[in-house]
């Protein structure tokens, strides 16, 4: 099946960000219509200019509020008449340093749940009436975080498994209405959510080498998660994974969780980096 991408309006959330921006720009070449959304107009605006005005249209959203999310996808449909897809991509993590369960902020928690998971929630609820009335997709972004174990990074792997259940669950219940939802698991890409993992903190990328293998490591450019997410729109694609390499893990889930959770829990080195990153934080 050819899901042609030529006149579709595409809603995208976490717009001005590295995958955003790099799909903004993917989409329109492909022919879509832009609805550009992000926390500030500026960083909205400045992406709009690089293409033509009637066929963009850029607005600020904060996805955890659901009353702007609605306004949001009426502006949309008085401007194009119509909105076919949701990118919800929107996502944050640690602002600083990777933290545990017990060194961090509750309130950091908290906001990262909001908005990986309930804005996620949020964005697909508000629109759904559109994607429905025009058999469209909501693809949204997960993360391989949805099926690695999530130490250290917790508030945001516990909102990527989560809506990465939320997006097979909605798939199933759009199928009948001829409207789906796709999930894109990128991998370490090289944008500025990922600056706390790799660069940051020199114990957490102490913390990072000794968990996974250096293949895991490297990162991708977000022009190559746009490319697959493109590639998997026309597809109508379920699992949208880049860089392929971590499909095998992602097939093997079951047995690499088990392997993987016995590796953390036995690995001394391992527990000595976590003590130190822990009393550096709460000292
Ligand atoms: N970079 C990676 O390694 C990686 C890997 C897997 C998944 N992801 C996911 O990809 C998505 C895009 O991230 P990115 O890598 O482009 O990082 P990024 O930080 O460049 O982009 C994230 C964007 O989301 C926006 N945003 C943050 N909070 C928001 C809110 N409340 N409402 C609306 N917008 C908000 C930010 O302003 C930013 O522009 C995120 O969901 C992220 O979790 C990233």
């Amino acid at each position: 099946m050819n899901y042609n991408l030529i006149g579709k309006v595409v809603l995208i959330t976490g717009a001005a960000g590295g995958i955003g921006a790099a799909s903004a720009r993917a989409l329109y070449e492909a022919g879509a219509n832009l609805v550009l959304t992000d926390m500030s107009q500026d960083s909205v605006d400045q992406l709009a200019r690089e293409f033509n005005e009637k066929r963009v249209l850029a607005l600020a959203l904060d996805v955890t509020d659901f009353e702007a999310i609605k306004t949001v996808v009426g502006r949309v449909v008085e401007q194009f008449g119509k909105l076919d897809i949701l990118f919800s991509n929107a996502g944050i993590s640690w602002r600083r340093s990777a933290s545990t369960v017990f060194s961090c902020d509750e309130k950091e928690f908290e906001r990262i749940v909001e908005v990986d998971l309930l804005g996620v929630f949020r964005t697909i609820k508000a629109s759904l009436p559109e994607i429905i009335r025009n058999k469209g997709q909501v693809l949204v972004t997960s993360s391989t975080y949805a099926f690695v174990n999530g130490c250290l990074n917790s508030p945001y792997a516990t909102s990527k498994a989560g809506i990465e259940m939320l997006t097979r669950s909605l798939r199933s219940e759009l199928a009948g209405k001829g409207a789906t939802a796709s999930v894109l698991y990128p991998g370490w890409t090289s944008t500025a959510i990922a600056e706390v993992a790799f660069g940051g903190d020199p114990l957490v990328t102490k913390i990072n080498k000794a968990a996974y293998p250096s293949l895991l490591r490297q990162p991708v450019s977000p022009e190559k998660v746009a490319e697959g997410a493109v590639k998997g729109l026309r597809k109508r694609k379920p699992r949208i994974t880049v860089p392929v390499r971590w499909i095998p893990l992602s097939i093997m889930r079951g047995v690499f969780s088990i392997i993987t959770d016995w590796y953390l829990e036995k690995n001394p080195k391992f527990h000595e980096m976590l003590y130190q990153l822990e009393q550096d934080q709460t000292t």
